[in-house]
């Protein structure tokens, strides 16, 4: 059962209900007795939704607002990450306008300079700016939108990738690695989006560094619950691997998308029983299994996304029958006279699973090339 839910997880048989508030959702869960409640997005997770779940003894697997301040405040992240002794990019903070201009003055701009909020701004709370005067309105700018402290932060170079745990307050299983592809076309300057696509796992960390980023969870978990705050739920690092090595640029409280529809169909164990160990606090000497395949997942998108001004409400056409080994995911669609329609930018996506992943990239564009609507758009160069 999914809330809310959209028409095209109905049509491939997931039963949807569509409630989003607190007092509707906890009435719902009551009234069927749903036993476990897992909850995805980082507005729900920072809402009361699970305090008032477990105050009618339904478990709920999501970190507690307290340790999702891990996202919601990068200045708290920093100190966590002082704290765990993690390798992270240097940051000052900075109080109002005129402490951001002295501090961005006192840089050479022989290297770029970023510039952050510290709360959540649904992406666009990051600046990378590699002149004077980009940074001073950049720090103007983010400061009048979203308010002060603002980060001001050394720029590291490197691969991004993202890395998943499912923790249950101590102990966490690893749910390995995956790369998202953000900008809407292959230039790396071009618009910055929800996510086009992504591959996992990623194809450019050792098995050491592999390591590495499962000490980094270990660490992170210890620290938080050091401090009383112990964290549960999926916990999402996005992390640089630089000429220092890695590095953790963020964490988010939440699975990642479009990560998620990468790393989900390789793996082999139940989810729903490691879920069900974590809340009980047993999730000590769990393991998990992947397949050893590789999964590739590609995005499309209406027209005009990501500007607000886009090609919607037109029918979604499946041409052909899905090929094996793809499975094909939902976001932006709602129905219309028994057909499917396009109504958000980021309308839905195709995972292929195969042994390499030039297999798996062929296999999700042939279920990709299956859709047709007016102004579909993807990138044809995802996990190439
Ligand atoms: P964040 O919200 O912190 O993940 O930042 C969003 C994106 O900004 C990251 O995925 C990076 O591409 C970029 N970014 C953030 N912090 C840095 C940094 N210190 N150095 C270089 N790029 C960064
Ligand atoms: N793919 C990045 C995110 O989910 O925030």
């Amino acid at each position: 059962m999914v809330a809310p839910g959209n028409s095209g997880m109905q049509k491939d048989g997931i039963s949807c209900v569509d409630i989003e508030a607190t007092p509707e959702i906890v009435a719902f869960t009551k009234r069927t007795n749903i036993s476990l409640v897992v909850l995805g997005p980082e507005v729900a997770i920072l809402s009361d939704l699970k305090e008032k779940l477990e105050a009618v003894g339904i478990p709920c697997f999501a970190p507690s607002p307290a340790a999702a301040r891990l996202e919601s405040s990068k200045i708290f992240c920093k100190e966590i990450l002082s704290a765990a002794n993690l390798r992270t990019a240097a940051a000052q903070e900075v109080l109002d306008a005129q402490s951001a201009e002295k501090t961005i003055r006192k840089h050479h701009f022989s290297e770029p300079l970023v510039i952050k909020v510290n709360g959540l701004a649904q992406g666009k709370g990051v600046a990378v700016c590699d002149t004077l005067q980009g940074a001073l309105k950049s720090a103007t700018e983010l400061g009048q939108n979203f308010g002060f402290p603002l980060l001001i932060e050394q720029c590291l170079q490197g691969p991004e990738l993202s890395a998943f745990a499912l923790c249950d307050g101590e102990e966490f299983v690893f749910l390995g690695t995956a790369c998202d592809y953000k900008r809407i076309t292959a230039d790396p300057f071009s618009a910055n989006t929800g996510g086009m696509g992504a591959y996992s796992p990623c194809d450019f960390i050792t098995e050491q560094e592999t390591e590495e980023i499962q000490s980094i969870f270990a660490k992170t978990l210890k620290v938080l619950s050091q401090r009383g705050t112990p964290y549960h739920g999926f916990l999402f690092a996005g992390l640089m691997k630089t000429p220092e090595g890695l590095q953790v640029l963020e964490f988010n409280v939440r699975m990642g998308d479009p990560e998620t529809q990468a790393l989900m169909p390789r793996l082999e164990s139940d989810l729903a029983e490691l879920i069900a160990r974590a809340v009980k606090h047993e999730l000590k000497g769990a393991s998990v299994r992947f397949k050893p395949d590789v999964a590739v997942h590609v995005v499309m998108v209406s027209q005009g996304y990501p500007e607000k001004k886009m090609e919607i409400g037109h029918t979604i056409e499946f041409k052909q029958e899905l090929p094996a080994s793809t499975e094909m995911y939902f976001s932006g669609v709602s129905s219309q006279a028994g057909a499917l329609i396009n109504t958000g930018g980021r309308v839905l996506g195709v995972t292929g699973l195969a042994p390499n992943r030039a297999q798996a990239r062929e296999l999700a564009y042939a279920g990709i090339q299956s859709v047709e609507f007016k102004g579909r758009y993807f990138r044809e160069d995802i996990a190439k």
